[in-house]
């Protein structure tokens, strides 16, 4: 499975830059000795001929007005829209805010002549199915290329499956195509542990492994990698593979949502979509969420959007089935019926809770329920 997404994931649409705001580049508001000297605070990567030469680096009693900052406002900006779209996810924003942070001060760092190499920017995300790891990388990849830092910023997703071929000889063509869609943009290894196999001595894996750090080593500047997946493997992994750890800058961790959490994504994914939930819905759906939250296979936001979806086919067949008028107000709004026909309601009466055992007795195990 391969999934190059252009800097949008589904159920976000990515905010567009301003007109005018197109680069990053800006001008900064400068005070003391060097006032007056026109600046770019952010530059795209790879010299442009039709672009004047760097400003000379500003004397060192100069400062800089950073609420003035195209640069720093830019950021604001980017930084407003991930709290806008993303909900909860406060240790994921605040490394974003980290990153957005540091990439700014380098770019100030620079303009007094200081030095300001390109910080590591290869990523990893763990977290639980449905966290927001995809989303949030596709997210990165327009946010880095929004700073200048990366030339294109899409997203090209991979599961070892696209990076490591069953012969020899296989692999090294797979993974360097990959790369070479990746380039520009951000690289996704989804289950990136599943690439080592110790148990098995002919596998390929590490081939891909190898390549993949000579890359992300030599083109830097060109490719940010991600790599996502649980949180313990991750952790297996990087003891395996000490070489890929150190090239890690940032490790980033997802929080599974709460119930308040999860009620406010699944609003924001209706409101997009142009669905209401009535009063008595809305109480019929919180139930919903904390029912299908201890059954199996839940997966965080991604079951609220499978759960909209099937809402959704249910409010057709009722209003199908109803026939007559239909008005606009019928077509948009989701009743506390449509709710609770999940299986989730059927499934959890038909399985009562199984009473404590009698001390020293041990508890019956519960036969898995089927995915609502
Ligand atoms: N914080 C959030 N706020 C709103 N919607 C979210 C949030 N996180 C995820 N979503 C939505 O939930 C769905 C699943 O997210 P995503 O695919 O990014 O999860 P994931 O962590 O990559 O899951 P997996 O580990 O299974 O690959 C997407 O539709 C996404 O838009
Ligand atoms: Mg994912």
């Amino acid at each position: 499975m391969s999934t190059p997404a252009g800097g949008s994931a589904r159920g976000f649409t990515m905010p567009r830059p301003a007109a005018g705001q197109e680069t990053s580049a800006g001008a900064t508001a400068v005070t003391g000795a060097g006032r007056g000297q026109a600046g770019t605070v952010g530059q795209r990567t790879g010299p442009d001929p039709g672009e004047p030469g760097p400003a000379p680096p500003l004397p060192a009693d100069a400062t800089l007005q950073l609420a003035a900052d195209e640069q720093a406002r830019l950021i604001a900006r980017i930084l407003a829209d991930l709290d806008r779209d993303f909900i909860g996810l406060a240790p994921v924003k605040d490394r974003v805010r980290e990153i957005g942070a540091l990439l700014l001060i380098d770019r100030l760092r620079g303009r007094y002549g200081l030095s300001s190499s390109r910080p590591s920017l290869h990523m990893c995300f763990t977290g639980s199915p449905g966290t927001g790891k995809t989303t949030l990388a596709a997210r990165m990849g327009w946010l880095l290329r929004e700073l200048g830092y990366l030339r294109k910023g899409q997203l090209v997703s991979v599961t070892r499956d696209d990076l490591v071929g069953q012969y020899v000889g296989h692999t090294a063509p797979k993974t360097k195509e990959v790369l070479k869609r990746a380039m520009g943009g951000v690289l996704l290894i989804d289950e990136a542990y599943y690439l080592y196999r110790p148990d098995n001595e002919r596998d390929y894996g590490q081939e891909s492994i190898e390549i993949l750090l000579q890359f992300m080593e030599a083109h830097r500047d060109d490719l940010v990698v991600i790599l996502a997946g649980y949180r313990p493997r991750m952790d297996v992994f990087f003891q395996s593979n000490p070489g890929m750890a150190s090239r890690i800058g940032h490790h980033i961790d997802f929080p599974d949502f709460s119930i308040d959490e999860l009620m406010q994504i699944a609003e924001l994914m209706l409101e997009r979509e142009e669905y209401e939930l009535a009063p008595a819905a809305r109480d019929a759906f919180r139930e919903y969420i904390g029912l299908r939250m201890s059954q199996p296979r839940f997966a965080n936001a991604r079951s609220m959007r499978n759960a909209i979806d099937r809402l959704r086919l249910r409010q057709a067949r009722r209003l199908v089935a109803a026939g007559g008028r239909i008005g606009r107000a019928d077509l948009t709004a989701l009743t506390a019926a449509d709710v609770r026909g999940s299986r989730v309601f059927s499934d959890t009466l038909a399985t009562p809770p199984v009473p404590p055992p009698p001390p020293g007795v041990p508890p019956v195990p519960v036969p898995q329920t089927a995915v609502p």
